[in-house]
């Protein structure tokens, strides 16, 4: 085991899914954890996250010193690297300039953290401390033409790096955390998905015990891998409800409860309440107003369905304690505001706005993973390839697809097109390549001509982006082909639409959806 000590740094989560790369297990524990409770862990290694404050904050996060001193290896990142370096003795100050986004670093020190790296490190920084005065024993690994950037005592094995090795844009990360993994901490490669899907049935089977547990499901990936993974735990314990919110992809509704009861052998409750959402939708442009008149509109339809299957088992003496979500990391720290930058930035409403009065216990067996992790673990259970590797969806659909009013006129339109754009992605081969791949219906109308008439309708934008996680996004370079006959075939295809633009937006500064 791995143990890394969280000081709210935005990244922490992907130092723990880089090492499961490596097939290592890891536990996150918040930096405040006792040592007891550490060393209960038997750790091989110890990581200190980064951070958003300063040691000299008067609420700085701090770890019991001890843990520098527990004879386990230990990592420090970023402001774990100022932590060590305030607790040693040396100290820290307040750089003149942050130093935030892409840097060089000159590696001055053979060190067993850099075996195998290039001389010059091509980093991701995020800081505005950095050390000025090293702990004793301790020398300089590495550094940027302005500060500390590695620090080291080799007979402690007390390793730290003032950049951020677990992001993507960190390129020798991977390699450097994996010298600290595998080399330093002789950490085995033995943790796999099988083990995970084990642990959590496991988990989930002691938890409820002969309890029911209750499961909104989207069609999509996450809730479908939750879904499926509770129900290994407690079988038809488990019943899905699955919502028509009247603003899924084309024939979705029929689609998925096929594959669900069909493929995955789920206990499925399917309610049609499309005319209940558009009605409540009815002359809504806001895009957050959206987002909240669906998301309330969801957990009320959800709450009557599940309070009909409450009642049933009731009666029967049983009672449905639990509730499955199919809660990914991005979502939540995407939807919490206690980490630093990454506050909210939109609402996403499949993260909390439970049924409160049924009292519902959550689980949650995917909210240490990222996407493509989720899909590993559907894999791995068997489920088809069609679930696993559809594309995300967003909770409420096509309405944040739909700039302005969404009306059933207009939903209907945007599903035809929606369908073309990933027809065509799909037959291109390009489907499971970009992140996501989607049709945006815009506001605005504009003048065509179609054989001898002249048109006056609406504009469609295409949008396909390439994306690790979702956090960022760079847009998608389509071949042209493909983009040619998505054009043609919706503007030939789709009454209403006259004329199709293609979105060159990456996030930031834009964002994946268009509301
Ligand atoms: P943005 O547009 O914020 O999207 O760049 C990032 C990812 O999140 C999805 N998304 C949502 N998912 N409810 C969801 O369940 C929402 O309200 C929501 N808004 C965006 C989006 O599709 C992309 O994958």
């Amino acid at each position: 085991t791995i143990v890394i000590l969280d000081f709210g740094s935005q990244y922490t989560q992907l130092i723990a899914r880089r090492i499961r790369e490596f097939n290592v297990f890891s536990v996150v524990l918040p930096c405040t954890a006792s040592l007891d409770k550490i060393k209960a862990l038997s750790p091989k290694g110890i990581i200190l996250s980064g951070g958003p404050c300063s040691v000299y904050d008067a609420d700085a996060p701090a770890a019991d010193p001890a843990v520098l001193a527990m004879g386990a290896p230990v990592l420090g990142i970023c402001y774990g690297l100022q932590f060590i370096t305030h607790h040693l003795g040396g100290k820290v100050v307040s750089a003149a300039a942050r130093e935030y986004g892409h840097a060089e670093v000159n590696v001055v020190a053979e060190t067993p953290l850099f075996t195998g790296l290039p001389a010059t490190l091509n980093v991701w920084m995020s800081h505005g401390d950095h050390a000025q005065t090293l702990p004793e024993g301790f020398r300089l690994t590495a550094e940027t033409s302005n500060a500390v950037a590695g620090i080291e005592d080799v007979s402690r094995s007390i390793y730290a790096v003032q950049f951020h090795p677990e992001v993507a844009h960190t390129r020798e990360g991977m390699e450097l955390l994996k010298n600290f993994v595998i080399g330093i901490c002789g950490a085995k490669a033995d943790w796999t998905p099988e083990h995970f899907i084990q642990s959590t049935v496991e988990r989930v089977r002691a938890q409820v015990g002969n309890g029911h547990a209750i499961c909104g499901l989207s069609g999509g990936v996450d809730s479908s891998v939750a879904a499926v993974l509770v129900a290994k735990a407690i079988g038809d314990r488990l019943t899905c409800i699955f919502v028509n919110n009247g603003v899924l992809r084309k024939d979705e509704f029929a689609k998925v409860q096929t594959t669900m009861r069909e493929q995955l052998g789920l206990n499925v409750v399917a309610v049609d309440s499309s005319e209940r959402f558009l009605s409540k939708l009815a002359g809504v442009t806001d895009p957050e107003k959206k987002r909240k008149v669906i998301g309330n509109e969801f957990i009320a339809v959800f709450d009557d369905e599940a309070k009909k299957i409450f009642d049933a088992e009731k009666s029967s003496g049983e009672e449905v304690a639990w509730l499955v979500q199919g809660t990914l990391y991005p979502d939540v720290i995407e939807s919490s505001s206690v980490h630093g930058p990454s506050h909210t930035i939109k609402s996403h409403h499949n993260v909390g706005g439970l049924p409160e009065d049924m009292k519902l216990k959550l689980i949650e067996p995917l909210r240490d993973l990222f996407k493509d992790e989720v899909r590993r673990i559907g894999r791995d259970l068997g489920m088809p390839d069609e679930i696993i590797e559809r594309q995300p969806f967003p909770g409420p659909g096509l309405a944040v697809r739909i700039l302005g009013e969404v009306t059933a006129e207009r939903v209907a339109m945007l599903q035809e097109a929606d369908q073309i754009v990933v027809d065509e992605i799909k037959k291109a081969g390009l489907y499971r390549k970009v992140w996501q791949s989607f049709a945006v219906l815009l506001p605005v109308k504009s003048v065509g001509v179609m054989g001898d008439q002249r048109t006056y309708a609406n504009t469609c934008a295409v949008r396909a982006v390439e994306s690790e996680d979702g956090m960022t996004a760079d847009w998608a370079p389509l071949p042209y082909e493909v983009l040619r006959t998505i054009s043609s075939r919706i503007v030939s295809e789709v009454r209403g639409i006259n004329r199709v633009v293609y979105d060159i937006t990456s996030k930031p500064p834009g964002t994946i959806e268009w509301e």
